[in-house]
């Protein structure tokens, strides 16, 4: 059986786009998109979801608590019976309600080689810090920010000229591609969390 994929998002949504393609190309293989869910309602990676053809849903977050907000997108995911929710650009920390209810099933993608540049702005702070090379990362959500096990890594090299857009251009591309095969990997599940290490093990 196809496994479920919830996707959460807040703006652009270009890595749900990435994920949508793998899984269209068989990149990520027997999944399927069973929901995508924004807070914000002019989020523009709703409206490529519905011109996808796949089912999208805005639940406000505005003004309402953090765990009542949770606490729907929860029953949401679990009435669209998803096995692995993807934080795609999805601007909002989760509280343990929600973290609870999918152990080791909740990924993320951050713009910056965690545990560097936690937080908003990764490629700015990197920029702004001076480093040569950073990156991006996928691990699993735990109830700290940008900080549960890690999935996948890749590299991005500083340039001299690079602006905030012209780094964050290059970070996108090497994030869709290790989103795609992060998802993939995990669907697969031939792996086991050791302390903070995610190993293979085949
Ligand atoms: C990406 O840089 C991602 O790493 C961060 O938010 C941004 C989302 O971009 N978490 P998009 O909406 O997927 O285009």
């Amino acid at each position: 059986m196809k496994k479920r994929l919830g996707i959460l998002l807040s703006g652009h949504g270009s890595n749900f786009e990435a994920i949508a393609d793998a899984i269209d190309t068989g990149r990520i293989h027997d999944a399927e998109i069973a929901v995508v869910i924004s807070n914000r309602p002019g989020a523009l990676g709703i409206q490529a979801a519905l011109e996808r053809g796949l089912d999208a849903v805005v639940v406000p977050s505005k003004g309402r608590k953090r765990e009542e907000f949770d606490a729907d997108v929860v029953k949401l995911l679990q009435e669209k019976t998803v096995d692995l929710v993807c934080l795609a650009g999805f601007m909002r920390l989760l509280s343990p309600v929600f973290i609870r209810a999918y152990p080791a099933q909740i990924l993320n993608i951050h713009p910056a080689l965690l545990p560097a540049f936690q937080g908003l702005e990764g490629q700015k702070q990197a920029l702004d810090h001076g480093v040569k090379f950073t990156g991006c990362t996928v691990h699993f959500v735990d109830e700290e920010l940008d900080h549960g096990p890690i999935v996948a890594q890749a590299v991005v090299e500083v340039s001299d000229d690079d602006t905030e857009e012209s780094l964050s251009a290059r970070l996108l591309e090497a994030e869709h591609r290790i989103y795609a095969e992060a998802i993939n990997f995990v669907l697969d599940g031939k792996w086991r969390i050791q302390g903070r290490r995610v190993i293979a093990t085949d």
